[in-house]
């Protein structure tokens, strides 16, 4: 069991803060909470971080074992419920969770892919062998994306293959997708004509643009994206996006490829490259990629059901590694590149093989609740970085790594991630605000082991962590509420120990709060075809604390949504 370490400096700040409070307002109550509270949370209003954009959210899908074929796509004559092909519980599913984007095709997959070969009649279509390995019947494509994701809700965001296609498929690739409909004029003396690429997608079945603003230009060029440095994909990134076409007022929202992993090299590297010429290309977000995977125990990179507890906080102390992320890449952007934002547009557990649904499920595993107390010390990263991280999309949505999804034929079950993504919608939308959480810290008890080899080359560029947080999380202002409505989401890792908080809010008085608990007393605790329901959130009773402060005790191995009411 791991030795909770205490930080001096956050005790003697909260000790000081309780006493004062205790010193305010002489209360028994509160004089007994003070003392016998585990952790402390202050809650800080007036400090805004930024508003928590609900791209935070995005989803990612790619041509990559059982994702597509038979996750998503499992053909309009299956028995499988589906609408136009698209599996309904997929839908039913990404819509429960309000999805905002949706990321295709790759992943690695998209710089070996030719968007042509997924259009037209599915029967003509051509059979390709694939990056993953795997034979593409080509019968999920553009259409078909576009549809799942109108299904859904969600907007596209589509990946471009750089590594293998020329900057001219690009450009097309634009061009099918936004061309308006319809006649529009030509040069000067000719009459109106459609443009073709819009009539062949008129001819394919959708006559409407699909409007795409999101545009991955490239993925991982540091590795299956093309073995690129930094300053080749510069290059490459101004001749893709220099003269893009554009239609009236679409906006393209281009996002550059960037580091593996906590690699700032690269970021500076890039940014300095960019600017190199007077010429600035046009760049709304820079990607970055991070997998959280175990140490280099038993397994090469844990095992998703068999772990012990060291494994267990290990897992978890290399998920804060995305803090570490977050501020390295965007000190490393510089403050000229301040309208550029991060788009972290691969995350989540990568564990070694072992629970893949089958054989043709390359990269599919099973989700415990460690993977959803990841899934929460993420998100909340996410919350508290809400001025610089501008989406993130889980990866992958369905049949693979940090799923929110498990489908195989007419099988199915949603993950305990899917159960974290769902307590956390209050807070999209919703204005970031500082919170201060004060509780003893936890050792990693792996920390001294050798650096991780794992199924992601991204792995092993991550240092050591040494601490995890004995309790995290973030708050938010609910939009519209004036100011009453305070959303606070908390983890708390500790396998054993329950963490009896005294929650505060500067300036403002905690009238009641509700809430909603994901837990189980086993963390190796998930769903699975024949238990689809084993783990599933509580409500937590009505709270009305007397005191104008809220004392919680935050279960152990919990994720914990509170809806606070403040007066
Ligand atoms: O998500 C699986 C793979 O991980 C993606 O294809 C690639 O971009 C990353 O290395």
């Amino acid at each position: 069991m791991p030795r909770a370490r205490s930080s001096r400096r956050s005790f003697l700040k909260s000790s000081t803060l309780a006493a004062a409070s205790l010193a305010l307002r002489g209360s028994h109550a509160l004089a007994q909470a003070a003392t016998q509270a585990d952790a402390h949370i202050e809650v800080i209003p007036a400090e805004p971080i930024g508003t928590i954009a609900p791209e935070l959210y995005s989803h990612f899908i790619e041509h990559l074992g059982g994702v597509i074929y038979d996750g998503v796509w499992v053909g309009e004559s299956s028995r499988i419920p589906n609408i136009n092909g698209i599996r309904k519980d997929f839908i039913d599913t990404m819509r429960a969770v309000q999805a905002p984007v949706l990321r295709w095709p790759g992943g690695c997959f998209a710089d070996s892919y030719d968007w042509r070969d997924g259009l037209g009649p599915r029967g003509k279509r051509p059979a390709r062998s694939a990056f993953w390995s795997q034979q593409d019947t080509n019968a999920y494509g553009l259409h078909e994306f576009m549809h799942t994701c109108s299904a859904i809700g969600a907007k596209p965001y589509l990946a471009a293959n750089i590594r293998s296609l020329p900057a001219r498929d690009f450009y097309q690739l634009i061009e099918y997708c936004n061309a308006p409909a319809g006649s529009v004029p030509s040069n000067s003396a000719a009459p109106a004509v459609p443009n073709t690429l819009a009539a062949e997608r008129a001819a394919n079945g959708d006559p409407a643009p699909f409007n795409v603003d999101y545009w991955g230009v490239g993925n991982e060029t540091w590795g299956c994206g093309g073995n690129q440095t930094p300053e080749e994909y510069a290059a490459a990134y101004r001749r893709f996006t220099a003269w893009t076409p554009g239609y009236d007022n679409h906006h393209l929202r281009f996002v550059a490829v960037g580091p593996n992993g906590d690699d700032a090299d690269w970021t500076r590297r890039l940014f300095a490259s960019l600017r190199s010429n007077p010429v600035h290309p046009r760049l709304w977000g820079l990607s970055v990629h991070y997998y959280t995977s175990g140490s280099a125990t038993k397994f090469a990179a844990g095992d998703a059901l068999q772990f012990n507890d060291a494994e267990y906080y290990d897992m978890l102390a290399r998920a804060g590694f995305m803090e570490n992320i977050i501020t390295d890449h965007w000190t490393a952007m510089g403050d000229n590149a301040r309208n550029v934002r991060l788009v972290v547009d691969e995350w989540g557990a990568w564990y070694g093989k072992g629970t893949e649904l089958g054989p043709a499920y390359n990269l599919s595993q099973q989700s415990t609740m460690r993977d959803a107390l990841l899934s929460g010390i993420t998100l909340d990263t996410f919350h508290r970085h809400a001025d610089k991280v501008a989406m993130a999309n889980v990866a992958q949505s369905i049949n693979c790594l940090h799923s929110l999804m498990l489908a195989q034929e007419d099988k199915f079950t949603v993950t305990p991630a899917f159960h974290v993504f769902r307590m956390y919608l209050p807070h999209r939308g919703s204005q970031a605000v500082r919170a201060q959480f004060t509780a003893d810290t936890i050792d990693n008890p792996l920390a001294v082991a050798e650096s991780p080899v794992g199924g992601n080359s991204a792995v092993g560029s991550i240092r050591k962590k040494t601490t995890l947080a004995g309790l995290s999380g973030s708050a938010s202002i609910a939009a519209n509420s004036n100011g009453k409505t305070l959303n606070l989401t908390v983890v708390n890792p500790h396998l054993t120990r329950a963490m009896t908080t005294e929650i505060a809010v500067r300036g403002a008085t905690i009238a009641s709060a509700i809430g909603t608990v994901l837990n189980e007393t086993d963390v190796h605790a998930h769903n699975d075809f024949a238990h689809p329901h084993a783990v599933q959130p509580r409500a937590v009773p009505t709270l009305n604390p007397a005191t104008g402060k809220l004392v919680h005790n935050f279960t152990p191995a919990s994720i914990t949504a509170l809806e606070i009411t403040l007066v």
